[in-house]
């Protein structure tokens, strides 16, 4: 039996990976197994190699065709993993030039997700998460600036799931609230 391909997204600092990685414990626990995936990690090594960038962070402010041609070799290369895959990525990149599509629809062909799960909580929240996060370059926005970003991610949620069928899942990790969410998401995965 063909394996579930799951699609986690939220604006950088939300939590995603923190929630997977706690959903995934507790799922692992009922012999409930998940590969996960970090899109960007293989679009990282890919550009790396090519000497385009030396951080994950600078990934965001590439060539917009760059971009795209990384994100189709990671994509061609995530669609070949077989049995339940998670795939830890972006619903959209915000770009100095506007919002890059994250799962366009050359992506989605490879991919054919059963579930997005948008994972998201307060503007305030995230803003802090990012202030107080030392190890990463993030962007320095405003809780409103990260408020659009969270609706933009929304809307084209819609459209990837008009583009493919799959379901839209909304989690809140919302601070203190960690395992909520984690049993949220385990609850979708099962
Ligand atoms: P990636 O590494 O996935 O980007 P990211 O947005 O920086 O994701 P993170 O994993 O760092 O953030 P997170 O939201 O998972 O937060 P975390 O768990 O660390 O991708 C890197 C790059 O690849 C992208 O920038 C992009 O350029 C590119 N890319 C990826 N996919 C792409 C695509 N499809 N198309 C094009 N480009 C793509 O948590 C953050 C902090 O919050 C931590 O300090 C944590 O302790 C804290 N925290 C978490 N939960 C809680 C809680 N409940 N309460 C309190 N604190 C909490």
């Amino acid at each position: 039996m063909a394996g579930k391909k799951v699609i986690i997204t939220g604006v950088p600092g939300v939590g995603k990976t923190t929630v997977i990685n706690e959903a995934l414990s507790k799922l692992k626990s009922e012999g409930v197994e998940y590969k996960t995936i970090n899109f960007g990690s293989f679009m990282f090594e890919v550009a790396k190699n090519e000497g385009l960038v030396e951080n994950r962070d600078q990934m965001r402010s590439l060539d917009r065709t760059d971009q795209k041609r990384l994100q189709q070799r990671a994509a061609q290369a995530i669609a070949q993993i077989p049995g339940n895959v998670m795939i830890d990525t972006h619903a959209s990149v915000k770009t100095p030039k506007g919002y890059l599509a994250g799962l366009p629809e050359w992506v989605l062909r490879e991919i054919m997700p059963d579930m997005i799960i948008l994972v998201e909580t307060d503007n305030d929240q995230i803003l802090m998460r990012r202030i107080t996060d030392e190890t990463r370059s993030r962007d320095k926005e405003g809780a409103r600036a990260i408020a659009e970003h969270q609706e933009f991610n929304r809307s084209i949620a819609a459209a990837y799931a008009m583009a493919t069928g799959c379901t839209i899942k909304l989690i809140t990790n919302a601070d203190h609230l960690l395992d909520l969410a984690a049993t949220e998401m385990a609850d979708a995965l099962r």
